[in-house]
């Protein structure tokens, strides 16, 4: 089967790697916010050209985290994106936000014209959680431009966009600060659990550092009600040795192979980033007849290849969200509304194997001529 992500060759080459750092924790008897966490906070913070990172239990609670540093109050509007993983919403809930959705474009990323035109329609909101989504930055000068204008307060989610540029920029440098996500699926994967937040403005940062950790400023000298999301020296030490210093590599592949895609899959619609735009193809959608989805996903599981689905239902039709606190849609989601229903992931993980890449373009191509 060509999988939607292969941990077991993942893990061939790793190995050696994170058995040695999980020996270097163990060995040194402390397991919680020491040096190892310290050191991958800085070699994350280098690597994505920022001040400080701050490593946290997951990539919700780094959204979380991030608004409540930024100090976001309980009943602010926070616009965000309808089409996304339900955690980019829950964080915000969490955070004590009202989340205020708006549409996407065609590659399921938020229109920041329609982002706009909300804004300047419902003042004030001060807050944004943009996504990157499937790796594909959004157009990084527009957040500026919306930034600058409303005088906004930007977390930018980059959990599936680590590494992704767009005009040459980093993604999670325009807002004052980003979250990123290491749940074992995405581009930089721990073998767990774990996130991180990085701003480049010094109270952010030692602000989050006391939200991770029950709000303490101190040993037992609590200011605020935080809460315990720590990343462990466990994966922060695998996270340093194993598979940061493979990241770049590990995009590249998921590059070449998103570029014979793109070349070679001619009779499915894929998304289409901007020639300003750098992505890292966290996954990588095409777009079929909503009423063929499941017929397609079925002749490809027969012929091997495994797909995904991001994401089956827009978030303000979640039932959650008839138990939440309240939430506005502002312009109808009818664009990520048929996203949602016609979107299939193909397999883009960085193990694949040249004659894989190629059996899922002949199948796709097979597909279309007869669904
Ligand atoms: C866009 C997006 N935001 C937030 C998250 C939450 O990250 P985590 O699963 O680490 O909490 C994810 C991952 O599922 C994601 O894809």
């Amino acid at each position: 089967m060509i999988l939607q992500n292969d941990f077991k060759r993942q893990w061939a080459e790793i190995g050696p790697a994170a058995i040695d750092a999980v020996e270097r924790v163990g060995a040194s008897a402390w397991y919680i916010l020491g040096k190892e966490v310290d050191a991958f906070e800085g070699k994350l913070a280098r690597f994505w050209g920022v001040s400080h990172a701050v490593g946290v239990a997951n990539g919700m609670d780094a959204i979380e985290i991030a608004l409540r540093a930024l100090d976001l109050q309980p009943g602010q509007k926070v616009l965000t994106t309808p089409f996304s993983a339900f955690a980019t919403t829950l964080a915000i809930f969490r955070a004590g936000g009202v989340p205020v959705f708006v549409d996407v474009d065609d590659n399921g990323n938020l229109d920041l014209d329609q982002c706009r035109e909300v804004l300047s329609r419902e003042r004030p909101i001060r807050f944004f959680v943009p996504v990157h989504l499937y790796g594909n930055p959004l157009d990084l000068e527009k957040l500026a431009g919306l930034r600058r204008d409303f005088d906004l307060v930007i977390v930018e989610d980059c959990a599936q966009a680590i590494g992704a540029k767009h005009g040459g920029r980093n993604v999670g440098t325009v807002g004052q600060a980003a979250a990123t996500s290491f749940y074992p699926t995405k581009n930089l994967g721990a073998l767990g659990d774990g996130g991180a937040l990085l701003t480049n403005d010094p109270r952010t940062a030692s602000r989050a550092r006391a939200l991770r950790n029950y709000g303490q400023s101190e040993l037992y000298l609590h200011d605020e009600l935080g809460l315990n999301s720590r990343l462990d020296e466990l994966h922060a030490a695998v996270l340093s040795d194993a598979l940061l210093p493979n990241l770049q590599r590990w995009t590249e592949a998921r590059r070449q192979t998103a570029a014979r895609y793109l070349r070679e899959i001619r009779h499915h619609r894929t998304i289409k980033p901007s020639p300003s735009a750098e992505p890292v193809w966290h996954l990588f959608p095409i777009f079929v007849e909503a009423a063929e989805r499941d017929t397609v996903r079925e002749r490809l599981r027969e012929r091997g290849v495994a797909t995904g689905v991001h994401y089956p239902r827009v978030i303000p039709e979640q039932a959650a969200m008839q138990l939440s606190p309240g939430y506005q849609v502002a312009l109808e989601p009818t664009n990520a509304r048929r996203l949602a229903a016609s979107e299939l992931s193909l397999p883009v993980h960085s193990f694949l194997r040249e004659g894989e890449v190629q059996v899922v373009i002949t199948c796709c191509s097979e597909l279309a001529r007869r669904p």
